[in-house]
């Protein structure tokens, strides 16, 4: 995502030059956020086949495309993204704002009634330039992210959430460690040094 500020020729280069770009090509995966999830799933062992899984801020699938490997086909992944997934073997793609009351219609239809084992949210907002602005949109997405895991998780499940640290982020965490049994922070290797993101990854839902 070109943030304000940087020129789109210097974004792009520095885009094609990234080894993650690369290898996410060469490899066949649809973005190199999926080193991001690869690397936490390796090290805390999230996914695994027959579960249920939703992924919000999908596009343009590299998340969804390596959950629904893992799951398999006893397995089901919905996929939810404001911009058009191309459709992935194995995953129900949707498309919508999830801030809009449509968009948890389409997914409980999706889901048609049943909890999930696991929620991750890579959902990020157009980034501005302004600090500030970016981590309070990123904070309202989490949030967002937050509210239908607590609806839609079963008990036991996991939440995987990107979240940008600043102001209520330790606000957010506190909240989560009242409803999970464990939280704790990742940073994966892919995720850029200067970025403020980090992933949460909340486990075992307590209803
Ligand atoms: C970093 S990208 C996700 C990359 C994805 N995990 C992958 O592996 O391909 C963040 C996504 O969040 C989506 N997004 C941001 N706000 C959203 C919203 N309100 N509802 C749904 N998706 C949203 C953006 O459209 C964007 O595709």
């Amino acid at each position: 995502m070109p943030k304000r500020g940087k020129s789109s020729a210097s974004w792009l280069r520095e885009h094609f030059s990234d080894p993650y770009v690369q290898r996410a090509k060469a490899e066949g995966w649809r973005s190199r956020a999926v080193f991001k999830l690869q690397e936490i799933d390796e090290r805390d062992r999230l996914l695994r086949p027959g579960l249920k899984v939703v992924d919000l801020g999908a596009a343009p699938g590299g998340w969804s495309q390596y959950a629904a490997r893992k799951v398999g086909s006893q397995g089901r992944v919905v996929a939810f993204d404001l911009l058009p997934i191309t459709p992935l073997p194995g995953v129900v793609c949707l498309q919508g704002d999830f801030r809009e009351r449509e968009a948890l219609d389409a997914m409980s239809e999706a889901l048609a009634g049943q909890r999930v084992d696991l929620v991750l949210s890579d959902m990020a907002p157009n980034t501005s330039g302004v600090e500030a602005v970016d981590q309070i949109r990123s904070l309202a997405l989490a949030e967002t992210a937050e509210s239908f895991a607590v609806d839609a998780l079963q008990p036991g499940g996991d939440f995987l959430v990107k979240l940008f640290q600043g102001p209520g982020f330790d606000d957010f965490v506190r909240r989560m460690r009242e409803r999970f049994g464990k939280v704790v922070v990742r940073k994966p290797k892919a995720s850029r040094d200067r970025s403020p993101e980090v992933y949460l990854l909340a486990r075992n839902y307590a209803l």
